[in-house]
């Protein structure tokens, strides 16, 4: 397990670094999860409440998992194993990639799911099918289309292969290409749709109520949803960053990167919001619509816009796109694990994690018709398996990376691997060691009904 015996690729720049990981970042959480997040819990205090964890506990935690990758050199397991190793810890740390790697993998199953919605409506929206159609003739497509077990499989198996094969062929050479383009053109198109929301006239009352917090809103549920979300938007604590930051080369700030891709995150996720609320308000939808917000919302802009048809063909694209830089991500760890430490070709370890993936993500596509009704604490397949992930998994899995970061690696390493000014870099240390830990196990705590 010691050394390198696999010579790694590197990212090409700092550039393509922080393109990659805001790529992994910015996906379907931004655009499809914030904003009916943000509807269920209250608007403005959720959207606060998930900035003030994003600054003071996600960004910290991030820049703790790019240096393990960047120390360790290897995939997420790995990599813990030589730092603990480094460190003269116990060597159990490895569980945590492990914890990390099976967090990303149940995520996945679902996120190809709701991508495959997603390619589904680049062409139902494209070939005009919601023109004519009012609030309620949209979301009869979207009822009807959740209804249908058939249809989404074809879709989730689609998304699936196209994740497969990118990350069967290494990801640089088309992915950093792909996010290079792709990203401003979704920064353009989300400034259009947000134009367009300008004119619904509900305007300032979408933006009120995403950006005016009500304490009167403030519950234990909400602050652990926004915990939650605000470590998948990031894509932190499941070894994503672990494993991109094993790419990136020496001499290149850790900290500077990890601010600039959060910074883009939010400002893609508070864009979608003020394009989404707008038209929520102008037409009645209802704010607990739910995983089907967007489904409904979206396409009714574009059936009554003037070149609807084509800005929704590509919005959808884009947001596809949006969520393959990101599904590629929440397989790497898993794919690098496999051919790193059990020899398997690159190839063999795509697929067989894949189909895996692949056949947990029918629980999904079930949950949303046959198995409707199944329910464990009231919750369905797809909404325990989100819960599971997003609320426990996630905030457990960053809990535990900042006390080892933060207690347990040896404080010259971080030291040296960190270029930031003694100020800054006391801040980061101030936050990794005392503030993450002790507010991420309070929120989990208060959550779950201990405290
Ligand atoms: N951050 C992505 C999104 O917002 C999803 C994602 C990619 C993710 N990699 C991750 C979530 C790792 C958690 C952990 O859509």
């Amino acid at each position: 397990m010691r050394g390198k015996r696999v010579a790694r690729q590197q990212w090409s720049s700092s550039l393509m670094f922080v393109l990659a990981a805001t790529g992994s970042a910015v996906g379907l959480g931004n655009i499809w999860k914030f904003p009916y997040l943000a509807g269920k819990h209250g608007g403005g205090i959720f959207v606060l409440v998930y900035l003030l964890c994003l600054l003071l506990l996600c960004i910290p935690i991030m820049v703790a998992e790019i240096l393990v990758g960047r120390i360790g050199r290897r995939n997420p397991v790995a990599s813990l194993e030589i730092l603990s190793q480094l460190s003269g810890c116990r060597k159990s740390w490895r569980w945590l990639g492990t914890l990390g790697m099976v967090a990303g993998f149940l995520i996945l199953s679902y996120y190809s799911v709701i991508a495959g919605w997603t390619l589904s409506y680049i062409f139902k929206t494209a070939t005009g099918e919601f023109r004519g159609h009012d609030a309620e003739g949209v979301e009869n497509f979207f009822i009807e289309f959740i209804a249908s077990p058939r249809q989404q499989i074809v879709w989730h198996t689609l998304f699936m292969t196209a994740t497969l094969v990118i990350v069967a062929h290494g990801i640089q050479g088309g992915l950093e290409k792909a996010v290079e383009l792709l990203t401003p053109a979704l920064f353009l198109i989300l400034t259009i749709l947000m134009g367009y929301a300008l004119g619904t006239g509900e305007f300032m009352h979408g933006a009120l109520f995403l950006l005016f917090p009500d304490i009167s809103n403030l519950t234990a549920e909400t602050v652990l949803a926004a915990l939650g979300h605000a470590f998948f938007s990031l894509s932190i604590a499941m070894g994503v960053m672990i494993a991109y930051g094993s790419y990136l080369p020496n001499g290149i700030s850790i900290i500077k990167a990890s601010l600039i891709v959060a910074a883009a995150d939010t400002v893609v996720a508070i864009m979608a919001g003020l394009a989404i609320f707008p038209l929520v308000f102008a037409n009645h939808v209802p704010l607990t619509f739910g995983p089907g917000l967007i489904f409904k919302t979206l396409p009714m802009i574009f059936a009554q816009m003037p070149g609807g048809t084509l800005f929704g063909g590509l919005f959808f694209v884009l947001l596809a796109i949006a969520a393959l830089s990101s599904s590629i991500s929440l397989i790497e760890p898993t794919v690098a694990w496999l051919v790193e430490d059990k020899a398997l070709s690159r190839g063999m370890a795509c697929w067989l994690s894949g189909m895996t993936c692949w056949f947990l993500g029918l629980g999904t596509v079930f949950s949303f018709n046959i198995w409707r009704d199944l329910t464990v604490f009231d919750k369905t397949f797809f909404q325990g398996l989100d819960f599971l992930t997003s609320n426990l998994l996630l905030p457990l899995n960053g809990l535990m990376m900042a006390i080892f970061v933060g207690w347990f690696l040896r404080h010259k390493l971080t030291r040296s691997e960190l270029d930031a000014g003694p100020v800054l870099f006391a801040c980061w240390w101030l936050l990794i060691r005392f503030v993450a830990p002790g507010a991420v196990m309070l929120i989990f705590m208060q959550a779950i009904g201990i405290l």
